[in-house]
């Protein structure tokens, strides 16, 4: 059986894979919490800023992927904890991708749009980067080392992650949903555009780029472009809540610490064509993630 290593593997993209993983794979997670969300996997609390720990659980394990989803990915604390996200985003994608490179294990490292600057997107895996905060330029160094150590290895970008898990941080969509569906007011900025992804088929997408034998950079992202305040709108109504509730602005009087790429958008054709997928527009991503939600309200 294929041995898989998720790092990271109680966030958002983490839980999806490992969800869907567990069925083909042996999964092996480790994140910094004492236990695993998910009870399917083998778990370790494990740092991967912690050098020589990477390297014996690589080595122990001896996977044959490695997905590292493991990051600082609040945009606006890398900002402010510059040292942090640089041992994380940069030096922790270095120690687990040298750790892969011994044993000769597989690596996905998962990066963002961040990496451009928003001037003229949506881009593709040949459009030049710019990163604009720091959280971006921490993952654009992790996407260089990761590449750099082996021809075999897989750097993926996206882009506006969303999805359901009961133990999972709010993303963009369940914000929307938690906040109107407590009658709150919130403001939204109508100046950030691109391509919402959902969680679950960029999971479904990764393990399919494990078994296709391609290698190198590609980006995955949902299928329509969107601001973030068309988002907003949409959310509301499937979900049947106020519009109203819902106040356009623009990103400068938001006063975010960290800049935002503002003309983002991933374009997907390399992995489309790769993989004969279409990633899921966003209505289809916000169908599944009702019915998630519809699913873990009955159990309860
Ligand atoms: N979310 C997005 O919209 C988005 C967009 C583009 C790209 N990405 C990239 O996609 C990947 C997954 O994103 P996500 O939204 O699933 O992130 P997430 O929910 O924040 O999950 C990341 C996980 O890694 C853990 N972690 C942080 N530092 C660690 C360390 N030193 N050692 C081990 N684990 C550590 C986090 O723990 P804590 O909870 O304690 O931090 C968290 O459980 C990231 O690489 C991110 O940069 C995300």
């Amino acid at each position: 059986m294929t041995t898989l290593l998720i790092t990271g593997c109680n966030g958002l993209l983490g839980q999806k894979i490992a969800k869907i993983a567990h069925r083909d794979y042996k999964v092996l997670g480790i994140d910094l919490y004492e236990s695993a969300f998910d009870s399917n996997i083998q778990y370790q609390q494990l740092d991967i800023t912690v050098k020589e720990a990477v390297s014996r659980l690589i080595q122990d394990a001896s996977p044959d992927w490695v997905i590292n989803t493991a990051s600082v990915t609040n945009v606006d604390r890398c900002e402010a904890e510059k040292e942090l996200a640089w041992q994380v985003n940069v030096k922790g994608a270095e120690n687990v991708t040298l750790a892969c490179q011994k044993i000769g294990s597989k690596m996905i490292h998962i990066s963002s749009d961040y990496v451009f600057d928003g001037k003229n997107g949506p881009y593709s895996e040949e459009d030049a980067t710019n990163p604009l905060s720091w959280y971006g330029k921490t993952k654009l160094e992790g996407e260089e080392i990761t590449l750099s150590c082996s021809p075999e290895n897989i750097v993926l970008r996206t882009m506006v992650l969303y999805g359901y898990e009961p133990t999972v941080r709010p993303n963009f969509v369940t914000w929307v949903i938690n906040s109107l569906q407590a009658g709150k007011a919130i403001r939204v900025v109508a100046d950030q555009w691109g391509n919402p992804t959902c969680a679950d088929n960029l999971a479904e997408a990764l393990l399919k780029l494990c078994a296709s034998g391609g290698a190198g950079l590609f980006h995955f992202a949902g299928g329509e472009f969107l601001s973030r305040w068309e988002m907003a709108t949409e959310i509301a109504q499937k979900f049947d809540l106020s519009t109203e509730l819902i106040t356009p602005i623009t990103t400068s009087e938001l006063s975010q610490s960290a800049p935002r790429p503002r003309h983002s958008g991933l374009k997907t054709e390399k992995i489309e064509k790769l993989l004969g997928i279409k990633p899921l527009s966003f209505q289809e991503g916000l169908n599944r993630l009702a019915k998630q939600i519809i699913a873990s309200q009955e159990l309860l």
